[in-house]
């Protein structure tokens, strides 16, 4: 079904931050297929594990003990602070299951029809729940009904978020990004998930993460709550970076959200089954023994100065932000074009939110890539610029 407007491109192969086209030119990839081979392409220890594990045993069942899954959710829930683990394989299978685990939730107080707090701008996927619970009017268009039991606040605003839960005696969570990525890499005030907290422990309703996006590494902590040392949610949702390319969702859970869901409430055929796992655990696995945040935190600060240098003071540039590698580039005017002409450049970048260039590169690039894909970005920009008059933002 044509559901993907596609570039006219396809890749044969990858290595690190380098894919290679049928054609054989090469490009250098600062999106990671959405944020998620975070360890860029064919990373040898994921690739290993894969193979090895292809060798072994692919598939059982969850009627059978899958003692990698076990292991999988130790390593996760130890690197977390969470307390237990639902393997599934898509972000959008792990928010259904969070907002499962918010009804279930809410059916234990006596409250019948549960209300969920989202946010204006935000993505959780494209089943029926989580196109509900995304604040963005194109994604739900042509699908109504949509689902009851959502409400929706402006993102970045606690006031909002208070008034909101006082209006709805029914409400028994709220879920949210760290960072919004599809909504245009907000990065909200530095105290605005801890306030999230701590009226969520107030209140006695669930704090549910989206770390489909920011999580494993991504901005520079294992999961972006990590930036606020007083920040553990009830519920974090996982995908994308996980597997690296290999399909595996997580829901985790901790606090008042453990114990929820019990036999049979929910499952999935594939979720969590040996051959996901393997790729999981090989990625944890890296990220620790290369120090891969660490490395993600010093050359996001590089590079963010670099941008700002470059296009921090031009007409046009309206803002520039990053939370570790998710880099968001704000003009004042719509620039979905860049993609193709990045792409023409043999750079591959996406646009997000009409206006906000995206840029979301593998973990393990080095300095020299890092410095090209700001040179060949900012580059792009300007003469994107100077062809569009471009009238003087305040
Ligand atoms: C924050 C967030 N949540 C959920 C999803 C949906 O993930 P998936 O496409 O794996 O279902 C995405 C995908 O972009 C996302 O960015």
């Amino acid at each position: 079904m044509p559901t993907y407007g596609r570039l006219d491109v396809a890749f044969a192969k990858g290595q690190g931050a380098w894919l290679t086209d049928t054609q054989g030119n090469q490009y250098l990839d600062a999106l990671s297929g959405i944020a998620v081979c975070n360890l860029g392409h064919c990373h040898p220890a994921v690739t290993k594990a894969v193979q090895d594990q292809a060798e072994t045993l692919i598939h059982t069942s969850n009627f059978y003990h899958i003692p990698l899954q076990t292991q999988l959710a130790d390593k996760l829930t130890q690197v977390s602070g969470m307390e237990q683990a639902f393997f599934c394989n898509s972000g959008a299978e792990a928010n259904e299951a969070a907002i499962k685990i918010a009804r279930k939730y809410g059916h234990s107080k006596g409250i019948d029809k549960p209300v969920i707090i989202v946010m204006d701008g935000s993505f959780h996927g494209r089943t029926m729940a989580t196109l509900t619970a995304t604040g963005n009017a194109k994604v739900q268009v042509g699908f109504d009904p949509l689902l009851p039991g959502f409400v929706r606040v402006p993102y970045n605003d606690l006031d909002a978020l208070r008034m909101a839960i006082g209006h709805w005696p029914e409400a028994v969570a709220v879920l949210l990004e760290p960072v919004q990525g599809e909504g245009g890499i907000k990065v909200p005030d530095s105290e605005y998930l801890a306030g999230v907290r701590s009226i969520c422990t107030q209140r006695k309703l669930l704090m549910m993460l989206d770390e489909v996006q920011t999580g494993v590494g991504r901005t520079g902590q294992w999961f972006a709550f990590q930036h606020n040392e007083t920040v553990l949610p009830d519920v974090m949702t996982l995908a994308k970076g996980l597997g690296n390319g290999v399909p595996i969702g997580a829901c985790l859970v901790a606090g008042s959200a453990v114990g929820v869901l019990q036999a049979g409430n929910h499952g999935s055929t594939f979720g969590g089954n040996p051959l996901a796992c393997s790729a999981a655990l090989a990625v944890l696995e890296t990220i620790e023994k290369d120090d891969l945040c660490q490395h993600v935190t010093t050359l996001s600060d590089q590079m963010l100065q670099s941008f700002k240098n470059k296009l921090g003071d031009r007409d046009g540039v309206k803002d520039i932000r990053a939370l570790g590698f998710m880099f968001g580039i704000e003009l004042s005017i719509p620039c979905g074009d860049l993609v193709r002409l990045a792409l023409a450049e043999r750079l591959l970048i996406n646009v997000t939110a009409d206006k906000v260039i995206r840029l979301v590169p593998p973990m393990i690039i080095n300095a020299e890539e890092a410095e090209l894909i700001v040179e060949k970005v900012s580059k792009l920009v300007l003469t994107f610029l100077s062809s569009h008059a471009v009238e003087s933002v305040a």
